[in-house]
């Protein structure tokens, strides 16, 4: 290849309508880039769509969406299912290929540092070990189908204000325990065929301009043989990113203030600021990853997707995902002939999603009308998947009625003849804006309140983008977190409801009784209310001194209590965990256990095993598995724990050191959880990455 050859490789183009209501350009499927390589040289048009929940961009070629949606990221990890993330992941990317793309920026994997997060809902929650397998197969299934997922955003782009600027500032060692370890297991589960650089700063360098994060952690110490993209808009320089890891230019030719890995990178090759060495290794590296990941051989055949059976595929990631919070005297699953009333949450229409570049458009459009909001990222838009509907499916006998919950007087005039009120409240996330606060928008708890205090059976299913605040908890006497529940959300939310399948979603993420208990209870300029004036904020430093101390390990530390905490989820059967032994040999710690469904159903459990290091406050999720067991039945279990979680990151050396000494170990059904527990003494050992 000839060097101009090679440089044609290193910048994609912007692929959509960009600005809005630009025509896509010629030669692009619409998508969020697209980049012609040289002719002759046998490599494929890469043609690259949004986003981590289905493909986002048929919308710019087809009229009213092409595309089956998964339900959150949230509810993927909530199923702590691998074979579960890797189906939904596999669906995804066989969409996106007959719709013509080769490319899904799939791979969300940055953590819940913060609940108020506003893509969150895109992610797998706040546990790094948790993240990195959930994301690793979902990277894995969509890269079955021949299309390339990069994992992003890397890294430490856990809030959404100030995300264009912000400098992320953590200590390298807990760095590594905490958002990078969730990146590292999602790399070597997943092969990701790319590594897409966040926005904001690391430790006050770019992050696509960071040589710590992009050359010394991700290329050396993890050998890590693809390239790195950057973020839209993520590209500050040519020879600065270039010599610090930076592969190929995102969208450069519009988004970025100039095209720097255009003419500007050129002009660094000739002049030798940048090696030619580097430039055969970014090309080496985009080769290496359309080869691994067979796009040069199996090129996307333009084709309908199977509707139906895709829809199955996210109703089924949904059924595993929603976590039952509370069920009071059982009062789920329901009784197919009690009278119900369904208020709020447009229930009778559909099911709300969230906002941003990950929003895929409904087949058959938004059945909610909205303000008509044109600006970023317009009203919030609805999947017509009625629970409702879907309701009346399963209970053909019932007597369903319902209320939309805007009056809420006539709400409650419905919940207070009814054997059972089922409230829906939905809280709108969206990329490039945190919520403000962790309370239920729109005077929803006051419907809520309200609806409880006429009918005291009353249940309400929650579809939120993150954790909420439940003043009104004690009042009801069920809550089922649906997150956003797709476009098979409707059937499943009934399924659940009427006990067709039994729930065994369990958190990914804590629920925190008030913001107070947070290690940062406020957004510095969470409030300012124009989402681009909030993503630019410059000048933000936010010092992560909680360091690796993220989610429930800093709640454990802290002696917080969570309202309802990490890896909780309760379902329509009981378990009891029993026999708890722990194994150390040559460097490998296994948790050997007996688990036995004590109740009526057959049901899934998830035991947990959680670790207490001899010389570290707050425990950390080491292993779990996912049991389906009839009733009666039991069955002994043998876990491998995640050595790193053992152990310590030495920066300065470069490896992770398991320390010697005294490890508490829980076998759990909550990081909450303290009844089953043992101490071993472990001899410590190094681990080289
Ligand atoms: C988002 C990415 C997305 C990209 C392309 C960015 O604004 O942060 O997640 O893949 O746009 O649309």
């Amino acid at each position: 290849m000839t060097v101009e050859q090679k440089l044609s490789l290193v910048m994609s183009k912007m692929g959509g309508d960009f600005p809005i209501g630009t025509p896509a350009p010629p030669g692009s499927r619409g998508g969020a880039a697209f980049l012609i390589p040289p002719p002759n040289l046998g490599l494929p048009t890469l043609q690259i769509s949004d986003a981590g929940l289905g493909v986002a961009d048929p919308d710019n070629i087809r009229a009213n969406g092409a595309s089956v949606s998964l339900p959150s990221g949230l509810a993927t990890a909530s199923s702590w299912d691998e074979q579960t993330a890797t189906q939904a992941g596999a669906m995804i990317g066989q969409e996106a290929w007959r719709e013509g793309f080769n490319i899904l920026l799939a791979g969300g994997a940055d953590l819940t540092r913060d609940p108020r997060g506003g893509r969150n809902f895109e992610y797998a929650g706040e546990d790094p070990l948790l993240t990195g397998h959930i994301v690793g197969h979902t990277i894995a299934g969509i890269q079955s189908q021949h299309v390339l997922s990069p994992i992003k955003h890397f890294a430490m782009n856990d809030l959404e204000t100030s995300r264009m600027t912000m400098s992320a500032n953590i200590d390298s060692a807990a760095l590594r325990e905490s958002d990078l370890l969730g990146f590292e297991i999602g790399i070597e589960i997943g092969h990701p065929g790319a590594v897409m650089c966040s926005y904001n700063r690391l430790n006050e360098l770019y992050a696509c301009e960071n040589p710590y994060l992009l050359t010394k952690t991700l290329k050396q110490d993890w050998h890590y043989p693809g390239f790195v993209m950057s973020d839209w808009g993520g590209t500050h320089s040519a020879a600065k990113a270039a010599l610090a890891g930076l592969d190929q230019e995102s969208g450069g030719d519009k988004i970025d203030a100039r095209p720097f890995f255009g003419s500007n990178l050129a002009a660094d090759v000739h002049t030798g600021k940048v090696p030619r060495a580097r430039l055969d290794d970014m090309v080496h590296r985009i080769l290496r990853s359309i080869y691994a990941v067979g796009l040069a051989h199996h090129a996307p055949v333009i084709q309908p997707i199977d509707v139906a059976a895709d829809t199955l595929v996210a109703q089924h990631d949904e059924e595993e995902g929603a976590v039952l919070l509370r069920n009071q005297d059982s009062i789920l699953p329901l009784r197919r002939t009690a009278h119900v009333a369904v208020i709020g949450g447009h229930a009778d229409v559909g099911v709300i999603s969230g906002g941003g570049s990950s929003q895929v458009e409904p087949i058959g459009g938004n059945p909610v009308k909205g303000s008509g909001k044109t600006e970023w990222p317009g009203d919030p838009i609805y999947f017509p998947s009625s629970p409702l509907d879907a309701m009346h499916a399963e209970a053909p006998g019932g007597h369903i009625d319902y209320a939309s919950g805007t009056d809420i007087a006539r709400a409650t005039e419905l919940a207070r003849h009814a054997d059972v009120a089922i409230v829906f409240a939905t809280q709108f996330c969206f990329e490039g804006a945190d919520v403000p606060d962790l309370s239920l928008p729109d005077h929803q708890n006051e419907l809520i309140a309200a609806v409880a205090k006429v009918n005291p059976h009353t249940i309400v299913v929650l579809e939120t983008g993150n954790p909420v605040l439940m003043p009104w908890l004690p009042m009801v006497q069920g809550v089922v977190e649906a997150w956003y529940p797709g476009s098979g959300g409707g059937p499943a939310i009934a399924r659940l409801l009427y006990g067709s399948v039994s729930p065994s979603g369990h958190l990914p993420m804590t629920f925190p009784r008030s913001a107070s208990q947070l290690p940062h209870p406020e957004i510095a300029g969470v409030a300012v209310t124009d989402p681009f004036e909030k993503m630019f904020l410059t000048d933000q430093e936010l010092p992560y001194d909680e360091g690796s101390d993220v989610g429930y390990r800093w709640f454990d530390a802290h002696h917080e209590q969570p309202l309802f905490p990490f890896g909780y989820g309760l379902t329509y059967t009981s378990f009891q965990h029993e026999n708890l032994k722990i194994a150390v040999r040559e460097n490998n710690v296994t948790a050997s256990f007996t688990v036995k469904n004590t109740g009526p159903r057959a049901g899934v459990d998830v035991p947990q095993i959680y670790i207490g290091l001899p010389d570290h406050a707050g425990r950390r999720l080491a292993g779990w598995a996912r049991i389906a067991l009839a009733s009666g039945e039991e069955r002994n279990i043998t876990l491998n724990l995640e050595p790193r979680i053992l152990a310590h990151f030495d920066a300065g050396q470069g490896r992770w050191n398991v320390p010697t000494g005294k490890f508490r170990f829980w076998l759990a059904s909550s990081a909450s959880d303290a009844s089953l527990a043992t101490t071993n003494v472990v001899h410590g050992w190094s681990i080289q990455p």
